[in-house]
């Protein structure tokens, strides 16, 4: 945890998930800019918060009549253990991406996301959520600063201006004086995937827009069916091309999609319902952290392509903690299906954890590797907890806590 200054008082705030690495803090210039920017403004009325990636925004202005808007679970819980670290009840309301929120709004923020094409989609909806009074401030890092983000601005919203640099960060200004009358319709990303002979489709913030990912395609290649196995999980799943390939080849076995963003979960869900109408009543959506609070040692087997970075920072942290989650998850024999680049070494931290790993498959860049859960003695578990290089428990850190939302 650490302690952030601003002008709305003393924050203390942390990442979620935790992380052992002391150089990574819960905010960025940008954030700072602009939570000092809406103090200048003074009364904020309704107030829409977008992308806020660890609640900082949210935490800072909680004395607001506050929405976040988001398309994470992992900001959701963010917000909510910030707001606890700080002792502040849980007085806002969270609107999953998927959903719009209701109503209009006085202000509204944008952290701006890293994908340009939802950043997009977003301000192609906040014409239903203005007035024409409605302030917009929008903010990033120079580091990732392009021309088409205000450009985007003034195409959606009508005008745009632009803030000097601050601590290497630059805000965005519009409002809902000049909103156009019409909208361009966003182009939802499509396209075939042959080794599962399907057209895919994705909403805007899902991974890998337009392609198929060369990891998924080479796990695809090497896998192949699970004998008598009733549940298998797409833990991380995207748009779904893994979990769709273990239906096909798994005629009578649930999947579960799971996945940290609800447009991924949405789009996976979509996927199955263009392409497998008839089993979709073998499957399961879930918008979740990993495999937190999932059932202990019902799954024969888990497909998974981790991540290798959250937001900007890369590590493996996300991995490992998906790969102990999976472990804890994963019947005795159940077995996890994991591929990754091959320089992250995925091999040893499999290897430490479940006492085997096999690799079955890759090729220059990529390894598909294999580990079985052997049954447990009493107290054999290869890894203790507080070996973890992350901190990721296996069940949900707010525990009891629940948002006392406004919705
Ligand atoms: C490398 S992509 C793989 C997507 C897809 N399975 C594929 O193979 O193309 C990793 C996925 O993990 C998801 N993810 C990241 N952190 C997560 C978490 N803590 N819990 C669940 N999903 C997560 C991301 O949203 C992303 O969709």
């Amino acid at each position: 945890m650490k302690q952030l200054t601003t002008p709305y008082g003393e924050l203390t705030l942390d990442r979620y998930p935790r992380t052992t690495d002391k150089n990574l803090q819960a905010w960025d210039a940008a954030d700072s800019y602009l939570l000092n920017n809406l103090h200048e403004r003074g009364e904020l009325g309704r107030v829409l918060v977008i992308n806020d990636t660890f609640g900082t925004i949210t935490t800072a202005i909680h004395d607001s009549d506050v929405t976040l808007w988001s398309d994470s679970k992992l900001a959701e819980i963010a917000v909510e253990v910030n707001y606890g670290h700080n002792l502040f009840p849980l007085h806002y309301t969270f609107v999953p991406s998927t959903e719009l929120p209701h109503g209009r709004f006085d202000t509204i923020v944008i952290k701006i996301p890293q994908t340009n094409a939802y950043f997009d989609d977003i301000l192609s909806q906040l014409p239903l959520l203005m007035h024409e009074k409605t302030q917009l401030v929008c903010g990033g890092m120079v580091k990732f600063w392009t021309n088409s983000w205000p450009q985007a601005v003034a195409d959606r919203i009508g005008h745009s201006d632009c803030s000097l640099t601050w601590k290497k960060a630059r805000l965005i200004f519009s409002d809902g004086s000049q909103l156009p009358a019409k909208q361009k319709p966003i182009e939802q990303a499509s396209y075939d995937v042959e080794p599962l002979d399907m057209t895919i489709r994705k909403l805007s913030n899902v991974y890998g827009q337009g392609y198929l990912d060369i990891g998924a395609r080479i796990l695809m290649q090497e896998l192949v069916p699970f004998d008598d196995v009733e549940h298998i999980a797409d833990l991380g799943c995207g748009s779904g091309e893994l979990g769709l390939m273990a239906l096909k080849m798994n005629p009578k076995a649930n999947v579960e999609f799971i996945d940290e963003s609800y447009q991924a979960v949405l789009s996976a869900q979509e996927n199955v319902a263009a392409n497998l109408p008839d089993c979709l009543d073998r499957c399961r959506f879930t918008c979740n952290d990993g495999m937190i609070n999932k059932p202990r040692s019902l799954y024969g087997a888990i497909l998974c392509n981790p991540p290798f970075h959250q937001q900007q920072t890369i590590g493996d942290h996300i991995a490992w903690g998906m790969m102990q989650q999976a472990r804890r998850a994963l019947s005795n024999h159940g077995e996890l299906w994991l591929v990754g680049n091959r320089h992250l070494n995925y091999h040893v931290k499999m290897m430490r954890l479940f006492g085997n790993c096999e690799q079955v498959g890759g090729n220059k860049k990529f390894v598909v590797l294999k580990s079985i859960k052997q049954p447990q003695t009493k107290d054999s578990s290869p890894v203790r907890p507080s070996e973890s290089t992350n901190g990721a428990s296996q069940q949900s850190p707010y525990g009891a806590a629940r948002r006392n939302s406004k919705k």
